[in-house]
């Protein structure tokens, strides 16, 4: 059985390069979206310190819905354009917040939230949901996170048969 271990957090290369193979092992030989996207939300929020929810919201019929999350239950629909995952998903691109409180039109899930790192699932047909970290820090998350949490997302979406395995696209 997959053991997550723990991680040296002050090097954040070093960690999310560390937690990026933890992800590839316990993701290998698991195509299931929901399955990878609970046991991904899981690994995010038992080795990310300083985390109030990390999950899933996957698109829906035009719309994000609430997807496996670890944290304090959340609202299930957000449209795109809205929040800050619906800002992702209208973008394209990741969005970090530094004060949830100066963003218009953030939704409060949880009222602990301060900052948030939402990263697109950009699969073979377009973006099929986000990832969703919250911090109850304010400015708890940098380039650093954002550019780790996206090599998550393009592990998740290679597992799930979503993108090229990263070995054959390297090869390619
Ligand atoms: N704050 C998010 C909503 C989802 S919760 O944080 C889990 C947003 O503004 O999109």
């Amino acid at each position: 059985m997959f053991e997550a271990r723990g991680i040296d957090a002050t090097d954040k290369a070093g960690f999310y390069r560390e937690l990026a193979g933890q992800l590839e092992a316990l993701l290998a030989g698991e195509r299931d979206a929901i399955a990878n996207a609970a046991n991904t939300a899981a690994l995010l929020f038992q080795m990310m310190p300083d985390l109030n929810w990390a999950g899933f919201y996957l698109m829906r019929e035009g719309e994000l819905v609430l997807g496996p999350f670890q944290g304090k239950p959340a609202c299930v629909r957000i449209p795109v354009g809205k929040g800050v995952c619906g800002a992702a998903v209208a973008r394209g691109a990741s969005v970090l917040v530094e004060d949830v409180h100066a963003f218009p039109g953030h939704i409060a899930c949880d009222s602990a939230s301060r900052s948030e790192l939402v990263v697109p699932l950009i699969g073979r047909d377009g973006i099929i949901g986000v990832i969703d970290l919250d911090s109850p820090t304010p400015a708890r998350f940098d380039a650093a996170d954002q550019a780790g949490i996206e090599r998550i997302a393009a592990i998740w979406l290679a597992a799930c048969g979503e993108t090229p395995e990263p070995a054959l696209a390297k090869a390619s």
